[in-house]
């Protein structure tokens, strides 16, 4: 059987943007019910566990942040020297060595290193609010969070916070969808956060340390080592993409807690059940609904032909809740034993590399809330970030709960 041409099959239109949070769910559900590929205004969108899992396994489709210029209507970027790839834009031999050099610096075991940091920042954050028994929860606790935490991971001290944080919400704009006028920002904060890195390598070249550049700079595999431009592109992908997960990550999951005050109580008093309450939260309302891939060469998958350049969303968030793959997926049950992973950490070549230390940060974060604030409620609507394809989460999450 000769496949079909994508462009010439009738699909479902799927449109999530500007939807409200369960919206976006039904309208998912309902292209899923008509046919496992739907037509965005983008281009196409898989919603099926196992369609997803295979697309991002898929080495044909590359991810598309090295498209994402084009993708925004900009023309090709005039200095290529100046944009280093990240780890998130490379494919193929060039993504596996560094994978395969960095993997070993973000394992389960060295993200407990940061557990004793996690406690101290988190605790330190909610005893501000603790007495109060309401907070703005996103402004409070989840913006704050992550810095101080990749900064300890990186080896760079608390004075350089707030450095970071600027430097971050700067090279986040490239997700905002006005990057012609944010370039000149982006590339500002990304060469001073190079230069920064550069002299921490340096440092630790001559003086190591229990943290990330120093583990990085003793990396070596068959004589083949980082350079120094490699640990700093490393170090700008771990800033851009463990920080405004996690922060939404926590919102989205708190969000979620406020809405099932039963199981809020139960894990305050069953803090052993934090690994089941972070996959159930990250399956149920992931801050990562859906990643881009574009076809690298023309690409028949299940019969269906997509040209090469034809671009193919994954939709974690249909995924997650793909009712032939999960019993009962609407139900959010921290109690539950679901026999599978869920995919708010992406699958494929791209699994997200921090993924053991933001399950750490949520699984240290959740129990310790659980416990603090107690009869968790909202203090008012809650109020979400627009829907694009990047990350997502509560703008502001008012809360309520007992004062202590
Ligand atoms: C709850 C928090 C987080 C979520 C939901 C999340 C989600 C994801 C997803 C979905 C991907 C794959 C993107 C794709 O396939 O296009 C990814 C990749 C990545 N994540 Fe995370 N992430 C989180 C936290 C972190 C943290 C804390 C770090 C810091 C170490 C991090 C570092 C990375 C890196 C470096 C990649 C790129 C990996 C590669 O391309 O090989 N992430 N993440």
């Amino acid at each position: 059987m000769t496949a079909q041409l994508v462009a010439e099959l009738e699909l479902p239109l799927l449109q999530t943007i500007g939807l409200e949070r369960l919206d976006a769910i039904a309208a998912i559900e309902e292209a899923r019910s008509q046919h496992w590929l739907a037509r965005t205004d983008m281009g196409y969108c898989v919603t099926g566990l196992n369609d997803v899992t295979a697309i991002l396994r898929d080495k044909r489709f590359h991810s598309a942040l090295s498209i994402l210029p084009q993708m925004s209507g900009l023309p090709e970027l005039e200095e290529p020297s100046r944009r280093r790839k990240s780890i998130l834009s490379m494919e193929g031999d060039e993504h596996a060595r560094l994978r395969r050099l960095v993997a070993p610096a973000f394992t389960p075991l060295s993200a407990n290193r940061l557990r004793p940091t996690m406690r101290a920042v988190l605790g330190d954050l909610i005893e501000r609010v603790v007495g109060d028994g309401e907070c703005e929860f996103v402004s409070a606790v989840c913006e704050p969070y992550p810095i101080p935490i990749i900064c300890e991971l990186l080896g760079a001290p608390p004075e350089d916070w707030k450095l970071f944080s600027s430097w971050a919400t700067d090279i986040f704009r490239i997700f905002n969808g006005t990057l012609e006028q944010d370039l000149p920002l982006i590339d500002r904060a990304s060469t001073e956060l190079t230069a920064y890195v550069s002299d921490l390598i340096s440092a630790r070249r001559a003086d190591p340390r229990d943290d990330l550049l120093s583990d990085l700079i003793a990396v070596e595999e068959e004589g083949d080592r980082l350079s120094t431009e490699e640990m700093a592109m490393l170090a700008q992908a771990v800033l851009m993409a463990g920080t405004d997960t996690t922060r939404n990550q926590l919102a989205c999951s708190v969000a979620v807690f406020s809405e099932h005050p039963e199981q809020w109580r139960l894990l305050g008093r069953q803090p052993a059940l934090a690994s089941r309450a972070v996959e159930e939260s990250l399956r149920y309302l992931g801050a990562v609904r859906a990643t881009v891939r574009f076809a690298a060469e023309d690409v028949t998958y299940r019969d269906v032909l997509f040209p090469r350049g034809t671009i193919v969303s994954t939709s974690l968030a249909g995924a997650n809740r793909d009712p032939e793959l999960w019993i009962r997926p609407n139900e959010f049950d921290i109690t539950q034993e679901r026999g599978q992973a869920q995919m708010t950490f992406g699958s494929g070549i791209h699994f997200c590399l921090g993924a053991a230390l933001a399950r750490a940060e949520l699984q240290e974060a959740l129990p310790l809330l659980a416990r603090r604030i107690p009869g968790l409620a909202r203090n008012g609507p809650v109020e979400w970030k627009p829907a694009n394809f990047g990350i997502w989460g509560p703008a502001r999450l008012p809360i309520r709960f007992d004062a202590s």
